[in-house]
């Protein structure tokens, strides 16, 4: 079975409650839950990872290689200001998809700039929680079509 990892940054462990005017009333796990559950009707394996530290995220990066067959990320705050994150991204050798709840172009000019948009496969934003199950859906083309 093919396996997808999906990996949220920073303060994305809040959603439900934060700003939900931004990024939605859904919980992570509630998100998290309906994406392994639409991966199984996919028919591909789905993990889920979410880590306030940009560290961990470049160790989970870089351990997809070795096991995985397609990535999403929101890289959250660190989409506007890791080069490690991008490094990463760049030694991967599978499809990697960037997700964002919000329109980062609608908002503060310092989020409208991004360290991965050049690096990854493609981009989804501004759908709220939908964008991942997009996100998915994309990748499981990606991985499972010829
Ligand atoms: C975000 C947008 C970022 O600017 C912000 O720091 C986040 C979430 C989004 O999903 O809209 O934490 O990545």
């Amino acid at each position: 079975m093919k396996k997808v990892l999906i990996i949220h940054g920073p303060n994305l462990n809040l959603l439900g409650t934060r700003e939900p005017e931004i990024y939605g009333n859904r919980a992570l796990t509630d998100i998290d839950k309906a994406l392994v559950e639409r991966g199984r009707t996919l028919g591909l394996e789905v993990e889920t990872f979410q880590s306030n530290h940009e560290g961990d995220i470049v160790d989970k990066i870089q351990a997809a290689t070795k096991d995985c067959h397609g990535l999403i990320i929101n890289p959250a705050a660190y989409t506007h200001t890791s080069i490690a994150i991008r490094d990463a991204l760049l030694v991967l050798d599978i499809p990697a998809i960037e997700v964002h709840l919000s329109n980062i172009y609608k908002r503060e000019s310092f989020r409208q700039q991004s360290k991965i948009s050049d690096v990854v496969t493609g981009k989804i934003i501004g759908l709220g929680h939908h964008g991942y199950r997009l996100a998915l859906e994309a990748i499981n083309r990606l991985i499972t079509l010829p």
